[in-house]
């Protein structure tokens, strides 16, 4: 279901950078954040698991998961290019029968949407203006792990997504890029039930890994 959203998103993710995404992926495996996600999730030791891949661009989360850790997935992806790459490399794996893809903004189709064991949002908050809705959502649909990246809150990082702000909007290009506050994306997940169990650091990203509280992973 495309949206407004998804013609932002489309218009930001072009053809040729999802190719080479997935080119690099085929290269050099899953990138450091996204094995931030992988290390964590991994580090619960769960099996059979639903997953829930927001904003998933080539997939890497469902294709590693798909492995050891989950029976099927959910890729819901505002961007056509990515869900592309996505399906391609789904299909080299043998993988096509467990991961149904879904076009569309996730805050949109949400309500149409079950419950997983575990939700990603691999570097997608930062994509979307309304961290709280987006947010809310995903954890809705988490019965037991909710797994995300975002940028950290530096000086080096607000100065630099306000340069890439300011081009985009040199540019006439409606796609922002956004450093949400990273304490009230706690405070709402925790008022949501999940309590922060990882927090990892890159240069640029963080990785933070929730689980529903009372320990239930
Ligand atoms: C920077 S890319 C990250 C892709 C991949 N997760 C990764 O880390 O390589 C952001 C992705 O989030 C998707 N996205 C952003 N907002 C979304 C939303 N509201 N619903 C679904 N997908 C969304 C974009 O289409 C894009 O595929």
């Amino acid at each position: 279901m495309p949206c407004n959203c998804c013609e932002i998103t489309d218009s930001a993710f072009s053809e040729a950078e999802a190719r080479s995404d997935l080119k690099s992926y085929r290269r050099r495996g899953p990138a450091e954040h996204t094995k931030l996600i992988l290390n964590a999730i991994r580090s619960l030791h769960l099996k059979n698991a639903e997953l829930l891949d927001i904003g998933g661009g080539i997939g890497a989360l469902h294709h590693e998961l798909l492995d050891d850790v989950a029976d099927k997935a959910t890729h819901v992806d505002a961007s056509s290019a990515y869900l592309k790459e996505a399906k391609d490399e789904t299909a080299r794996r043998g993988h096509h029968e467990r991961v149904n893809f879904i076009y569309a903004d996730f805050t949109s189709v949400a309500s149409e949407l079950p419950q997983a064991d575990i939700v990603t949002l691999d570097r997608v908050v930062c994509c979307y203006p309304d961290f709280h809705r987006l947010l809310k959502a995903a954890a809705e649909h988490s019965r037991r792990v909710l797994a995300f990246t975002y940028p950290r809150e530096t000086w080096y990082l607000r100065f630099g997504l306000r340069v890439i702000n300011f081009l985009q909007r040199l540019r006439k290009d409606p796609f922002r890029v956004f450093l949400h506050p990273v304490a009230e994306m706690d405070s709402l997940l925790k008022k949501e039930g999940f309590e922060r169990i990882t927090l990892r650091r890159l240069f640029v990203w963080e990785m933070a890994l929730y689980q529903k509280s009372g320990g239930v992973a």
